[in-house]
């Protein structure tokens, strides 16, 4: 989501004669677009920052978005007063006035530093100009905020309370990224399927959207267990364009666990699911989060979680230690997890995630399978792109013309070679493209 957050950012400051940079140098304004998920992504923002003073010149503005800027505020000011500007994920469409505001501030030698971290009454997503399309896949926020409040988790705090955009409006955006090019549409929320857009939910969405013609691929992220209803199921059965990877995340596998987590359901509820969705759908990639070393986690509960994942068998998944965010229940609950307990756990956990996640890729060694071609290769003849099942997939391509031709389109090819995190393909002959040899796997 911070990642669309951040394209969102520069279509609201684009009108205002904004251009991104990827060179922080060259840039008039930096934002910073910040996560708050965990301790160590909290902490970055500090030490980026320090990167950026050194570098400020005179006419250089710095801004902090997202949910540190959300979450903390004034306190970024605080320890960073070379900050212009805070702004909450509630509040980027005012960036224009906040930066004039800070911009007229400094001039008339007032305190120029401005902060907004309000829950405004109005939805931003009224404010927000049309998309800018980037390539044949995009993301598109359906959904934010969160009412589950789990005893770890700092993003009901930080994105607030659960809101669903109106099911005409999103059915508006994606016809008009449609237009401009995409095929491919992810659709985001903190809680994706808990929308509520129209009393059909995230099902009556995602029907919908196969009714555009063009749209080839529909997924969602990130999903609760306890809205995975009986239509949802089904979707993943009826709906073709409706990609064949679900990330779940379960975080732990003990009910004493999840009950201290308050998720809200117990291990088995997932694994009903998970054996419903497996039926409707039979060929469907899982992937999930972990949680290792929650409060009161025991040896116990740890061998449970590995339980679970042996009974799962998962495409991939996230892992992480659980870290302590201030304001949140757990990060008062009296049994702390020791720091090396959780780092032993998270080894051994990976170490099976790995395990799981090279079997699954080696499967697809010899089988064709479609592929969308999203990105270009750091060489022309490379082209990269994802399957069905979310794999990295690359190719070389050695005629650049025929590259060209297969960008932003979903072409069948052969899988050659499998690695930890990506797969390696030729394309088939028959289909028109003369594509040889494999590229090996650019990220390991
Ligand atoms: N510590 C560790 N991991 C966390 N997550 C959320 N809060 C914490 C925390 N306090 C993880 C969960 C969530 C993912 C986005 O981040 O697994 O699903
Ligand atoms: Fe956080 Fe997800 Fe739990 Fe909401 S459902 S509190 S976003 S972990």
């Amino acid at each position: 989501m911070n990642v669309y957050d951040s394209a969102r950012m520069a279509d609201v400051l684009s009108p205002e004669g904004y251009v991104e940079t990827k060179v922080a140098d060259d840039a008039d304004l930096v934002i910073l677009n910040t996560c708050h998920i965990r301790e160590k992504a909290a902490e970055k923002v500090y030490s980026e920052l320090g990167r950026l003073r050194d570098s400020k010149d005179g006419g250089k503005m710095i801004a902090v978005a997202g949910c540190v800027a959300q979450a903390e505020g004034d306190e970024i000011l605080r320890r960073a007063p070379y900050v212009d500007l805070v702004v909450g994920p509630q509040s980027y469409h005012r960036l224009p006035a906040l930066i004039a505001d800070s911009a007229l501030d400094k001039k008339s030698a007032k305190s120029s530093r401005v902060v907004d971290t309000e829950f405004p009454a109005e939805s931003k997503f009224d404010f927000l100009p049309k998309a800018n399309v980037n390539g044949p896949s995009a993301f598109l926020t359906i959904q934010e905020g969160c009412d589950k409040f789990c005893a770890f988790c700092v993003v009901p705090y930080t994105r607030g309370a659960e809101y669903s955009r109106p099911m005409h409006a999103v059915l508006d955006e994606a016809k008009q990224l449609v237009e401009d090019g995409v095929v491919d549409i992810t659709l985001l929320g903190q809680n994706v399927n808990s929308y509520h857009g129209d009393e059909s939910g995230l099902s009556g969405l995602i029907w919908k959207l196969s009714e555009i013609g063009g749209l080839e691929r529909i997924r969602y992220t990130t999903s609760h267990p306890r809205d995975m209803d009986d239509q949802l199921i089904a979707a993943h059965r009826d709906i073709p364009e409706l990609m064949p990877y679900l990330h779940l995340p379960v975080q732990s596998g003990s009910d004493a666990i999840l009950a201290r987590m308050n998720r809200q359901h117990v291990a088995e509820d997932y694994l009903d699911i998970i054996e419903k969705l497996k039926m409707a759908r039979p060929d469907l990639a899982l992937s999930s989060d972990f949680i290792v070393g929650h409060p009161g986690e025991t040896e116990e509960d740890f061998a449970a979680t590995l339980a679970l994942i042996e009974t799962v068998g998962y495409a991939q998944a996230y892992s992480f230690k659980y870290s302590k965010r201030p304001g949140t229940p757990a990060s008062d609950m009296d049994d702390q997890v020791p720091e090396d307990i959780k780092s032993e756990r998270l080894a051994r956990l990976q170490g099976l995630l790995n395990q799981q996640q090279i079997t699954f890729n080696n499967n697809f060694v010899g089988e064709r399978i479609p592929v969308l071609f999203d990105r270009r290769g750091k060489l022309p003849d490379q082209l990269a792109g994802r399957s069905p099942y979310m794999q990295a997939v690359h190719v070389t391509c050695m005629d650049p013309i025929q590259a060209d031709a297969m960008f932003g389109k979903v072409v069948t090819v052969e899988i050659t070679g499998a690695h930890a995190n990506s797969l390696s393909a030729s394309v088939i002959k028959e289909n028109g493209f003369a594509v040889v040899g494999a590229m090996e796997a650019a990220s390991a």
